[in-house]
């Protein structure tokens, strides 16, 4: 794992879109995991502008979403549904719709939907590179403190930390479900290459937690140390000092300051 201080969001936004852009250059058939989340927005701008100036084919890219709350349908603003069409699908069109995939948040069985999702996942992936947030807790996905290394995706009961964090996004806090389908850390580790964002002071305990080295389903993005590839990048006010002794990454984990 390199823990990476790209120094501002939009600098570290505009290197993972590339990142993304050229994935999708390289392999016109790419297969994307894809999150959602205030994170990812400044991302997604950048990756929509690359795509805009040259007009990349992209008809053949398959893209997989994290999650999706249990009873928003896909035109619910708070929707993840709703998310990714307003701040990628709508804005560069030529995604094939029937290569978008997310969960549904309105099926009668949620745990026949995880189940269907999982199957899809293993059918057509893995995905070439997995984008994540973090929470302030530590989740990934909406994998919550606890969840078991080895889950694939499932239902979940939010943490009430989790429903405050995602209150904004809500006109009141009774609006916010208390439920999500999400894929599962063993889901999210069948990824080739992950990359994992978290800008901000508030986000900084999370990647101390990371940067600790020790692993532990309490702070669930610590199954990462046990993936060959990964990267987190970070802004200046999520980094922690490398050098502190409570860091328990070895040299190799150590990235560039840029
Ligand atoms: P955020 O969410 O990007 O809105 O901070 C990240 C997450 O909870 O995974």
């Amino acid at each position: 794992m390199k823990i990476i201080n790209l120094g501002t969001s939009h600098q570290a936004a505009f290197y993972v879109a590339t990142e993304l852009y050229k994935q999708m250059l390289l392999n016109k058939e790419s297969k994307l995991g894809l999150a959602t989340g205030g994170t990812m927005i400044e991302m997604y701008k950048a990756l929509v502008t690359l795509l805009q100036n040259n007009r990349l084919d992209v008809s053949q890219v398959e893209t997989f979403n994290l999650d999706e709350y249990i009873g928003l349908d896909s035109d619910h603003p708070a929707s993840y549904h709703y998310y990714m069409r307003h701040i990628l699908f709508d804005r560069y069109p030529m995604f094939d719709t029937a290569k978008i995939h997310l969960p549904s948040g309105i099926t009668e069985d949620a745990d026949e939907e995880a189940l269907r999702y999982e199957a899809l996942l293993d059918k057509r992936g893995p995905v070439d590179i997995q984008i994540l947030g973090i929470g302030q807790n530590g989740h990934i996905g909406f994998n919550e403190p606890g969840t078991p290394f080895d889950s694939l995706t499932h239902r979940v009961d939010l943490t009430e930390s989790t429903i405050e964090a995602n209150s904004r996004y809500f006109d009141n806090r009774e609006d916010v479900p208390k439920q999500a389908i999400s894929m599962g850390l063993q889901s999210i580790m069948k990824a080739k290459r992950i990359i994992l964002l978290a800008f901000g002071a508030h986000k900084k305990q999370a990647i101390a937690q990371l940067a600790s080295g020790r692993i532990t389903p309490e702070v669930p993005a610590t199954i990462l140390h046990q993936h060959p590839n990964v990267e987190v990048y970070v802004d200046h006010a999520a980094m922690v000092d490398l050098n502190s002794q409570n860091v328990g990454l070895d040299e190799s984990c150590r990235g560039d300051q840029v």
